[in-house]
């Protein structure tokens, strides 16, 4: 082992330039004009899996490529010889808007040991992270105790359509004792942790249809209802001033906090003033009776994404619009069923929807909650692993956002997912300015290392 951890350490310039390198392909999944870059970045990751002694092939899907990496495989002695799947993401958001980048999100940038970058946490450098732990083993021809093969996508940041139904077709090939995810956060560098719980998600697009055109303002306007109105009025019902949703059956489900949990999360580093600061809000806001760490972890939400309706260009145009849209997620948590909640909402919006306007709803991706027991002799290996590399005793978390697969897996392959993120949450993730700190990429590798043989004993 000792040759793996010096291995990373002589290397660890060069293992930033080449994220740097990743980095610099704008492989943004949601938009059409960048499917070449898609494909161009997944080449480069089959390329660079193969320099470092990986046998890489890329899968072409009806969307995105998937990257498929395996070690070498070793020999079982005298008992079955552990198999592990690192799954990882090559697609990043779109960067927009463009002008709040201190820097271009596609040409990273370092400052303060602290690299700039859309994809640089989310999910680009933790799955590189791991493929320089493995590139150390087999470069200092250190033997794996374990077989690892990488599936590293490029649809997870809308929704992983294709990659269910691939594991499907590769579910023999795929088999595994656990999945190991590296696209979560940690509190800080000192509070390393594993996450084993997410949030599930549903997304949607409400579209309210009024007259045929744009209408002149003043001829028409107090005659026809206005769509921009009616969907905030509409939107305005969907919670109350306690930050409650207000869709009935919306929490039917949902788990009260346990007495443990709530200890948990107490433990964990969080000052509201800072919080408040850092995001720039006058103050918070949230669903009553909970902290914000529990708010944002343990408790399904509605947000409006994006809404759009009549001019907004420059000046004005004085017009009642067509129609009005809005993009909405909902968050989900432990025992809440995605299908029965979308349901839900389709009939609360059709009450809502007076009959002045047309409602349209479009249904986009649905994923469900994750929950898995951090109890477990792999959840304790993956403890272990992340002391190792932190120096400090981890926490266990539970996460707001969404990976979409890891039901899947569980459903699929019947493996659990440890979740081991190494972003900070100053990562920027989603907004502009994103970021990797540095320790955290050199860290993560470290826990890479010594994950696999930690787990391997299990
Ligand atoms: N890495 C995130 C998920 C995440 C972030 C989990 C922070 C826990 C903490 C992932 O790339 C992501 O953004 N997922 C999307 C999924 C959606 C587009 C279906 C999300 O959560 O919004
Ligand atoms: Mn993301």
């Amino acid at each position: 082992m000792q040759g793996v951890i010096d291995y990373l350490e002589q290397n660890e310039s060069r293992f930033v330039s080449e994220l740097c390198e990743y980095l610099r392909f704008p492989s943004v999944s949601a938009q059409p004009k960048h499917r070449s870059d898609m494909q161009a970045c997944a080449a480069w990751l089959v390329k660079h899996c193969r320099q470092i002694g990986l046998e890489a092939r890329l899968c072409s899907t009806p969307g995105h490529p998937i990257v498929v990496a395996k070690t070498p495989r070793g020999k079982a002695k005298g008992r079955r010889r552990p198999h592990f799947v690192v799954y990882g993401h090559y697609d990043v958001q779109p960067p927009e808007p463009l002008e709040l980048w201190k820097s271009p999100p596609f040409e990273p940038r370092i400052a303060n040991g602290v690299l700039y970058a859309r994809g640089a946490s989310d999910n680009k450098g933790q799955n590189l992270a791991h493929l320089k732990a493995v590139e150390a083993y087999l470069k200092t021809g250190t033997e794996l105790p374990c077989d690892i093969t990488f599936v590293i996508e490029g649809e997870e940041e809308v929704g992983s359509s294709s990659l269910a139904s691939f594991l499907r077709k590769h579910r023999a090939e795929l088999a595994c004792d656990a999945i190991v995810i590296s696209d979560t956060g940690m509190p800080t560098l000192k509070h390393p942790a594993l996450t084993y719980a997410l949030r599930g998600i549903i997304g949607f697009e409400v579209t309210l249809r009024g007259p045929s055109r744009d209408l002149h303002s003043g001829i028409f306007g107090g005659t026809v209802d206005n769509p921009a109105m009616a969907l905030c009025q509409l939107l305005g019902k969907l919670r109350d001033d306690n930050g409650h949703v207000t869709i009935p059956g919306f929490y039917e489900g949902v788990q009260p906090l346990s007495a443990y949990e709530r200890k948990q999360f107490a433990r964990l580093p969080f000052n509201t003033r800072d919080y408040q600061k850092f995001l720039g809000v006058p103050r918070l806001f949230g669903e009553r009776g909970f902290t914000p760490l529990e708010q944002r972890s343990t408790r399904p939400t509605l947000e409006i994404n994006g809404l759009t309706s009549g001019y907004q260009g420059e000046g004005s145009k004085t017009i009642v619009p067509a129609w009005a849209c809005a993009k909405i997620t909902v968050r989900l948590v432990p025992n809440q069923e995605p299908a029965q909640v979308m349901k839900r909402i389709g009939q609360h919006l059709k009450k809502l929807c007076p009959s002045t306007v047309r409602l349209e709803t479009e249904w986009g991706h649905g994923a469900e909650p994750y929950l898995v027991s951090p109890t477990g002799p792999q959840a304790q290996a993956a403890l272990r692993a992340l002391k190792s590399a932190f120096g400090y005793e981890p926490v266990l978390a539970r996460e707001g956002g969404s990976i979409p697969i890891v039901n899947d897996f569980k459903k699929i392959l019947h493996a659990d997912s440890l979740l081991l993120g190494l972003a900070l949450p100053d990562c920027n993730a989603h907004s502009p300015n994103e970021t990797f700190h540095l320790s955290c990429f050199a860290k993560g590798q470290l826990m890479a290392a010594h994950l696999w043989q930690e787990l391997s004993k299990c």
